[in-house]
């Protein structure tokens, strides 16, 4: 069989593994967005991922939008969004779209792979359920459905995708062996394995401890702040013990951590169980930049400064530091909460491409002179020197944590 392996969904995951294949295959990269399409095809990744010369493809591969091209492949993997309604309840719109278009083009012995986060069962019981009844082929028989669960971190130059163990599920020796072939040219470390519900647990409960991790620091935070007990110091000292887990506090933003835990809550509600620990630890999380709010507004009073007359600059506006991702950022939530209060107050984040949210002017660049207090929320590499240089003029300045 030759591999014709094509990539749905090009995103933060989907773009940097069609660029490993690419490089060994003939690969189609359909998004459909068109917009996304046309960019990549200039060679401009608006998620600032990858430079131009990254973007020009090889062995004919080529990006599209049109349905018309994934006739020829053979070996689908589905990266699209998965987020969550208002409610907090999974919203499969993306995926099941997905499916259905994949479904229009499914052939005999094809494989389609999924790479969105999600809850167990939904590859086998809801993706492979779509697929079979629009295409009119049978899973198991005709067709074969897996999991290969993606752990890349956006802005992380370190643990780039060809660095990352990968999980890879699909029952049947045969199809093992296919899906280690196209695997195999994104990354050398695979951990292979038949039990495609378990891939899919090992994914969301893999964000669901990272989210507890930083819910209980950000606790420990709040109480060390209330106390005046220097956090970082009792950081560092409880760090000498050999099993202590070191976890940083944060705004726990974008759209994995804080969309994660509630997949995982409505899968456990099925067997019903309360994930009471995972959802207590989200609702921290969700709540800590209203904590840092008062923070800041409490320092501005003891910096004596006003808030009707004092200039003040916050520096990054993005989910985390070095992306240039907005979505579910809190910072950006309680920036906007602070410009109710403080009249004088400017935005500097070079990493947002799209400068207009909300009739907001985000600045590329500023001078620091201009300013009562700058405040820190996203540690971005970029803001390094002008830190380096407000701290040398002892100007006044806060690290949000
Ligand atoms: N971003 C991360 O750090 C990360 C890490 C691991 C796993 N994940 C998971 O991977 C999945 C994708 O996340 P992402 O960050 O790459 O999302 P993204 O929003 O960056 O990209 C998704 C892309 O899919 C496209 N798309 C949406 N619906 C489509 C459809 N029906 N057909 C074709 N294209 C479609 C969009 O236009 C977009 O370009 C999610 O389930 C996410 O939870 C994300």
């Amino acid at each position: 069989m030759i591999i014709k392996p094509s990539v749905i969904g090009l995103g933060y995951v989907g773009l940097p593994l069609f660029l490993k294949l690419q490089k060994k295959f003939k690969c189609i990269g359909y998004d459909n967005s068109i917009s996304r399409v046309s960019s990549l095809k200039k060679c401009i990744d608006t998620n600032k991922e990858f430079l131009k010369k990254e973007l020009i493809l090889k062995n004919k591969s080529f990006f599209t939008s049109k349905l018309q091209s994934l006739k020829t492949s053979n070996f689908y993997i589905v990266a699209v969004p998965t987020p969550v309604f208002k409610n907090n309840m999974p919203n499969l719109e993306h995926l099941k779209k997905s499916c259905l278009i994949i479904s229009k083009v499914l052939k005999k012995n094809d494989i389609v792979f999924f790479e969105s986060t999600f809850y167990p069962g939904i590859t086998e019981n809801y993706c492979a359920k779509i697929l079979e009844k629009k295409s009119k082929l049978k899973v198991n028989r005709d067709f074969f459905v897996g999991y290969s669960p993606e752990r890349i971190n956006p802005g992380d130059k370190k643990h780039s995708v060809d660095k990352i163990n990968k999980i890879v599920s699909i029952s049947g020796k045969e199809n093992l062996r296919i899906a280690k072939k196209v695997y195999g040219s994104v990354t050398k470390k695979i951990t292979l394995t038949e039990n495609i519900k378990e891939a899919e647990s090992a994914k969301v409960i893999e964000n669901i401890q990272r989210d507890l991790n930083i819910g209980l620091m950000n606790e420990i935070y709040k109480v060390c702040y209330k106390s005046k007990i220097n956090f970082y110091s009792v950081m560092k000292l409880a760090s000498t013990k050999w099993n202590f887990l070191k976890f940083d506090p944060g705004l726990v933003g974008g759209h994995c951590l804080p969309v994660d835990p509630y997949y995982y809550s409505d899968f456990a509600k099925k067997f019903g169980i309360k994930t009471n620990v995972i959802l207590s630890a989200r609702k921290i999380n969700n709540s800590m930049y209203l904590f840092m709010y008062d923070k800041i507004l409490k320092k501005i009073k003891d910096y004596k400064l006003d808030l009707k007359k004092s200039k003040i600059l916050i520096l990054g506006l993005t989910y985390k530091k070095n992306v240039s991702d907005i979505r579910n950022s809190f910072a950006l939530k309680l920036f906007f909460l602070l410009k109710k209060k403080i009249k004088n107050l400017d935005v500097s984040d070079p990493l947002i491409i799209n400068k207009k949210i909300q009739n907001l002017k985000i600045f590329e660049n500023f001078d620091i002179d201009k300013y009562d207090l700058i405040i820190n929320f996203v540690n971005h590499d970029i803001f390094k020197d002008k830190i380096l240089k407000i701290k040398k003029k002892k100007k006044k300045y806060l690290d949000l944590f």
